[in-house]
C-alpha cells in the first residue's frame, strides 16, 4: 500500500480526492483507480528502462487490469500491450492501441482468435506450445500473412510465489520443454515454415516476486539456449522477452521494489554474455502487470452488520468481498484496510472484515485493526487493489460488478459503469 493521507475531516484522500465524497457520489462497493500513479509507473519504466537501454521495450500485461481507460493512458505512456485472449484483443483495439503494439499470449488461444489476430495485424505472437505454433502456421498463411513469433520456453525454475501464480517451473502448463530434441523439432519447424517470423524466445517465472534470483536463473538457461540453438540450428535470436511478475507493497511492513532491481542485473547480464558469446544483442521485452496498476487502485465498501462474539471475534461486513476481490480465497493474499470517514481515529479494534457472499471462505481480511468506533455505514477503504481485481471479478450470488472510477488530480470520472440487476440477466432467454 502506499502512504495515507487525510484531510480535515478525518476523510482519506486517494489521488487528491475524497474517498467518502467518491463513496456517496459513485455508490459502494466502487474501485477507484489513480490515473496519474499509472502514468508515473509507466514513466519510471521509460526512464530505467526503456530509454535507458537501446534495445530495451516494454508491453504492460493487461490482464491485471484492462479497461478501456487504463489501455489508453499506458499507451499515451509509450508502452505496448500484453493480452492473452481475443476479448483483450478486442477491447485493445477498441481503445485505439496500436495493433503493432499488441503482444498475444496464452497457452492455449484458439483458431477464431488467432484468426482474429492475425486480421488485426498485432505485432507478436508468443507461441506457447507445438500445437499453437502450427495453427498460427496454417491461419497465416490462409491469411497470406506472416506472424512475428517469440517461442515461450519453461526454464524450469521455482519461484517464490504462491504456487497458482508461479509459472516457469517445469511442470508448468505454460512453455515448451527445453528438452534438446522436443524444443530443436519445434524451433526448426517454426524458422522453415514460410508464414511464420520467428523472432526469439520469452520466458516468465511468476508474478508478485519481490527478489529478482528466479529472473536471473530463468535468464543464464535461456541464455544459453540461445547461444546453443545457434549453433545447432543456426538460429540467432533477435528477440528475447523476460516476462513480467515485478511485485508490490500489499501489507505494511513488506518491501518495495523498482522493475530497475530486476532489469539492470538482467541487462547486464545479457550484454555481458552476448558480448562474450559473439551473440547479436537481441531486442529485450519485459511485461509488467501488477507493478504498473497495483497500488494505483483501492476499493470502498460500505461496512454493514457488526457481529461481535464475545471472546472470539468480531466480524465486519461489507457490500462486495470475493465476487470483487477472489484474491484472498484464491492465493490467501493479505491486504490493508482504513476506515474512510474515520480515518483520523485510533485504530485499536481488531475485526475480520468479510464480504457479503454466501460462502465462509469469503474474507477479506482476516484480522486488521480498524476505528475503535467503526459501524455500519461507515466507508471502508481496502487498499492495492488495483491488479486481479477487477480484472478477475465475478457474478456469483448475483452480485453485479462494481463501478470503477479513474481519479487525476482530485478530479474524478467514471470509466466503467456499476452493473445492474437488469445486466445480470441480460443474455439470459
Ligand atoms: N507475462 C506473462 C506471460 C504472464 O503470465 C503474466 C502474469 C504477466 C506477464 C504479468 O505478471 P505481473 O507483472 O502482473 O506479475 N491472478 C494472479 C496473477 C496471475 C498472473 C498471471 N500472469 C494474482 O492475482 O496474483
Amino acid at each position: 500500500m502506499r502512504e495515507i493521507e487525510i484531510n480535515r475531516e478525518g476523510h482519506l484522500m486517494f489521488a487528491g480526492a475524497d474517498t467518502v465524497r467518491l463513496a456517496e457520489e459513485y455508490g459502494t462497493p466502487l474501485y477507484v483507480v489513480d490515473e496519474g500513479y499509472i502514468e508515473e509507473r509507466c514513466r519510471e519504466i521509460k526512464k530505467t528502462f526503456i530509454e535507458k537501454y537501446p534495445n530495451a521495450n516494454a508491453v504492460y500485461a493487461s490482464k491485471a487490469l484492462q479497461t478501456l481507460d487504463v489501455c489508453r493512458t499506458v499507451s499515451r505512456e509509450g508502452l505496448g500491450l500484453d493480452t492473452v485472449s481475443g476479448g483483450e484483443i478486442y477491447a485493445a483495439l477498441k481503445a485505439g492501441v496500436d495493433p503493432g503494439k499488441i503482444v498475444f499470449h496464452g497457452n492455449n488461444k484458439t483458431p477464431e482468435e488467432i484468426r482474429f489476430a492475425i486480421d488485426s495485424n498485432v505485432g507478436r505472437f508468443v507461441a506457447d506450445n507445438e500445437y499453437e505454433l502450427h495453427l498460427i502456421d496454417k491461419i497465416a498463411g490462409e491469411a497470406g500473412k506472416k506472424a512475428a513469433v517469440q517461442l515461450r520456453v519453461t526454464p524450469g525454475v521455482d519461484s517464490h510465489t504462491h504456487k497458482f501464480i508461479s509459472t516457469g517451473n517445469i511442470d508448468s502448463k505454460f512453455g515448451i520443454s527445453l528438452e534438446k530434441e522436443t524444443r530443436n523439432r519445434i524451433i526448426k519447424f517454426a524458422m522453415e515454415s514460410e508464414n511464420i517470423d520467428l523472432r526469439g524466445f520469452h520466458f516468465h517465472v511468476g508474478s508478485q516476486l519481490m527478489e529478482n534470483d528466479s529472473h536471473l536463473m530463468a535468464l543464464d538457461i535461456v541464455l544459453n539456449l540461445i547461444k546453443d540453438v545457434k549453433s545447432e540450428l543456426g538460429f540467432e535470436a533477435g528477440e528475447l522477452n523476460l516476462g513480467g511478475g515485478f511485485g508490490v507493497r500489499y501489507v505494511d511492513g513488506e518491501e518495495t521494489v523498482k522493475v530497475m532491481d530486476f532489469t539492470d542485473p538482467m541487462m547486464e547480464k545479457i550484454s555481458g554474455f552476448c558480448s562474450s558469446e559473439g551473440l547479436i544483442l537481441p531486442q529485450v521485452f519485459i511485461e509488467p502487470g501488477r507493478w504498473i496498476v497495483g497500488n494505483a487502485g483501492i476499493t470502498l465498501y460500505t461496512v454493514g452488520s457488526i457481529k461481535e462474539i464475545p471472546g472470539i471475534k468480531t466480524y465486519v461486513a461489507v457490500d462486495g468481498g470475493m465476487p470483487d476481490n477472489p484474491r484472498p480465497i484464491l492465493y490467501q493474499a493479505e491486504y490493508e484496510a482504513v476506515v474512510a470517514d474515520k480515518a483520523g481515529s485510533a485504530a485499536g479494534k481488531t475485526v475480520s472484515v468479510v464480504g457479503k457472499c454466501c460462502e465462509s471462505g469469503d474474507v477479506l481480511i482476516e484480522k486488521i485493526a480498524v476505528a475503535d468506533d467503526i459501524a455500519g455505514g461507515d466507508v471502508l477503504c481496502v487498499f492495492t487493489t488495483g491488479a486481479y481485481n477487477y480484472s478477475m471479478a465475478s457474478n456469483y450470488n448475483r452480485i453485479p460488478r462494481p463501478a470503477v472510477v479513474m481519479v487525476k488530480d482530485g478530479k474524478a470520472r467514471l470509466s466503467v459503469k456499476r452493473e445492474t440487476w437488469e445486466d445480470l440477466i441480460s443474455r439470459e432467454i
